[in-house]
């Protein structure tokens, strides 16, 4: 299954570890959140999707691990929801160990500046965040439609992070470290 293939992959990259608290911005349909889970054992992540129809879809095919506690799901689009709604999901005082997107454009085809600001006040001092594209597997060949890498390389500057991608086949992360 190509899903399996790349959110093995980017989970890989990324270092996803056991007991984290996680944030995925855009899980559609939720293919990425089970697998992702797994990987958590009793951490957590939380899946942030502005579409009501792809958030029942992700609630159906992860009911499982929802009634575990394991994945929660909000329906808000980052930008809009205001933080304290997504670290609510956590206990309290927590911050997310590690925030991730999936082929969600919002950070290199707009300044969005709410975005960004969500992210730094969600994300945990040491946290880590990644921005993922790629629909294909580790070893296809690129066609996946994906950032213009001075783009985005200008947008994270702009929002005060520097970009280090990582790629195979046709899956790109790229991981953003604060520069303030
Ligand atoms: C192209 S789909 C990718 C879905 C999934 N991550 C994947 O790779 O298969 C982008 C998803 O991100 C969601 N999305 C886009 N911008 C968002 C935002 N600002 N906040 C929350 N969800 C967003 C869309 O509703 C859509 O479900």
């Amino acid at each position: 299954m190509p899903d399996d293939a790349r959110f093995e992959w980017f989970a890989d990259v990324m270092g996803v570890r056991a007991g984290e608290r996680v944030l995925e911005i855009g899980p559609g349909n939720g293919a990425s959140l089970a697998r992702m889970a797994e990987r958590l054992g009793d951490g957590r992540i939380v899946g942030v999707e502005r579409s009501a129809t792809a958030l029942a879809r992700a609630g159906q095919r992860c009911a499982d691990e929802i009634a575990a506690g394991r994945i929660r799901l909000v329906e808000g689009e980052i930008g809009k929801i205001v933080p304290a709604r997504l670290l609510a999901e956590l206990d309290p005082g927590e911050q997310f160990d590690l925030i991730y997107a999936v082929n969600v454009n919002l950070f290199w085809t707009s300044p969005a500046p709410q975005a960004w600001a969500t992210l730094r006040t969600c994300l945990s001092p040491t946290g880590r965040l990644w921005l993922c594209y790629g629909y294909g597997t580790p070893t296809d060949t690129p066609t996946s439609p994906k950032p213009s890498p001075t783009r985005l390389t200008d947008r994270c500057a702009a929002a005060g992070f520097t970009c280090e991608p990582t790629t195979s086949g046709d899956l790109l992360a790229v991981h953003l470290t604060p520069t303030h």
